[in-house]
This record gives C-alpha cells, sequence and structure tokens, in this order.
C-alpha cells in the first residue's frame, strides 16, 4: 500500500519508502533549485558544438553550478566523481564526462542536477550538434512531447500510471522504444526517493497523485528496441541495438489544480533547435 508523508521543509527527509507531501516553503525552494538548472542548461547552448569535449562541458557544469550557490549532486553520488551526464547517441543515460569530442550529427543529452539550499533541481534536454539528419531530430522531438504529454497528466486524483501510460503511447505510436531500466523518481531534499515514475504504464494504476508530491518526468527513447546495456564502467546505459536514444526530463510538483514545472527555461529554450 502507498504511503505518504506530509513534511515540513526543514526536516531530516529519509529513503523510507514514503511518498513525501510538500507545502509552501519547499516548492520555493524546489523553484529556486529548478530555475538555477535550466539556467545552466540555457547557458550550454553556445558551447554545444563540433570539437568541445564531454569533459569540458562537465567543467562548465560544475563552474556554473558552483557560481549559482549549489553543489552538484551527482559529484560523489554513490562513487560518481562528475558534475553532470552527458550521453550522445546511442547512450541512453549516465554517460560519463571525459575526452570524447562532439562532432557533426550528434544528438546529445545533458543531465544536471544542482542541490540548492538543500534543494535538489533535476533536469535535462538534448542539444543537436551541426547538421542532425531528419530521422534523429524526430527522435528528439517525439521525446519532447513525450515528456510534455506525461507532465500534463499531473493533477490531484490522477494516477502515476497515467504518465507513462500517456508516454508510452506516444513513443509507440512512432514505433520507438520506451526505456524500462531507469525511471523518473521523487526528489526534494533526497536526489531520488519514492515514487518510481515508470515511463511505460497501464492509465489509472500506481499511486494517486496529491498536492504536495515532488517527482521528476524523464522519459529516455529509443529509435529502435527499448532493451539497454551497461557498459563496464558500471554507469553508461546504452541501446543494445546501438540505435540512437533520447532524453529531455523536468522537476515538478503537484499542485491543488494541476502541476508546477520547476525546470522551465527562462529564455524559452526547452526544446531544440536553440
Ligand atoms: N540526473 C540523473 C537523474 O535524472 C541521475 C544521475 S546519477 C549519476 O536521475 F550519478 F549518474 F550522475
Ligand atoms: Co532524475
Ligand atoms: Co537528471
Amino acid at each position: 500500500m502507498t504511503q505518504y508523508q506530509t513534511v515540513t521543509s526543514t526536516e531530516t527527509s529519509l529513503r523510507d519508502g514514503t511518498i513525501k507531501l510538500h507545502g509552501p516553503e519547499a516548492f520555493e525552494g524546489m523553484r529556486k533549485a529548478g530555475r538555477l538548472a535550466a539556467e545552466i542548461l540555457d547557458a550550454l547552448v553556445p558551447f554545444v558544438q563540433v570539437g568541445v569535449t564531454t569533459g569540458e562541458i562537465d567543467d562548465l557544469v560544475r563552474e556554473m553550478t558552483i557560481a549559482g550557490g549549489a553543489v552538484p549532486a551527482t559529484l560523489g553520488y554513490r562513487g560518481y566523481a562528475h558534475s553532470c551526464c552527458v550521453s550522445i547517441n546511442h547512450v541512453v543515460c549516465h554517460g560519463i564526462p571525459g575526452d570524447k569530442q562532439l562532432k557533426d550529427g550528434d544528438i546529445v543529452n545533458i543531465d544536471v542536477t544542482p542541490l540548492l539550499d538543500g534543494w535538489h533541481g533535476d533536469s535535462s534536454r538534448m542539444y543537436l550538434v551541426g547538421d542532425v539528419p531528419l530521422k534523429a531530430r524526430r527522435l528528439v522531438d517525439v521525446t519532447y512531447e513525450c515528456l510534455m504529454l506525461g507532465i500534463e497528466q499531473v493533477k490531484p486524483g490522477a494516477r502515476l500510471g497515467d504518465i507513462g501510460a500517456a508516454i508510452q503511447r506516444h513513443a509507440e505510436s512512432q514505433r520507438y522504444g520506451v526505456v524500462r531500466e531507469f525511471c523518473g523518481h521523487g526528489l526534494g531534499r533526497l536526489f531520488h526517493d519514492a515514487p518510481e515514475v515508470v515511463h511505460a504504464a497501464r492509465a489509472g494504476t500506481g499511486p494517486e497523485l496529491r498536492p504536495g508530491m515532488f517527482f521528476t518526468i524523464e522519459p529516455m527513447i529509443n529509435l529502435g528496441k527499448a532493451p539497454v546495456k551497461m557498459l563496464d564502467d558500471g554507469w553508461t546505459a546504452v541501446t543494445r541495438d546501438r540505435s540512437l536514444s533520447a532524453q529531455f526530463e523536468h522537476s515538478i510538483g503537484v499542485t491543488e489544480t494541476g502541476c508546477e514545472v520547476f525546470t522551465l527555461s527562462p529564455k524559452g529554450l526547452d526544446r531544440p533547435p536553440y
């Protein structure tokens, strides 16, 4: 049975499986953390070009996160030693920054998580490098639509499964594969908390959405089949069939009437081309 717990903005958060219900001060904290995540993703736009290395992108993210008064939540997280994830082409998620250079035609996901005043803002977007083939651009477009269709489902009384159902329906209508191995997640004081937000589900199933819930929606959609494979580094997930994969992520809060998206771009750069 799903357990909900009303929490104050200052109490210690435990990963105890309960779904936290937050008040106005927590919304204010998430608004600030989410805005910083969005500003970082906005500021990266001019740098995501042919020849830049994923490590250089990581350096920029770290500097901007710290300049914004936050720390990258990924730095030291379960042994992860970087400030963001950079996932290129067939990399589904958790691409590790390093020496690899971006090249013409790449599609790239950059995922940032500033931890600001104890609140996590978690967001990712796709970037198009140079001349991207139409098939890849369509995958990116449809993946963005999947995220927004999922968000449209969010209101009190809806079920968590409604989100995954909307995403799966749209992705599979294009014969794309919806990744099952990774999910959205509750967040707030914690980076990864209950509930798991699956991106393929049956409508009307799962926990009821209630005002004050915070979670991410972050569909990973593959041009080919859905299964993923882990690389030996223990982090990088790639499509098993080596097909392209795209992802967008927003952090949201359930309100009395619908939801608030904490990670919207102040510059309107939510969806490429930028
Ligand atoms: N930001 C990712 C998410 O959306 C998590 C990255 S964890 C890391 O949940 F350790 F790989 F960075
Ligand atoms: Co996330
Ligand atoms: Co993320």
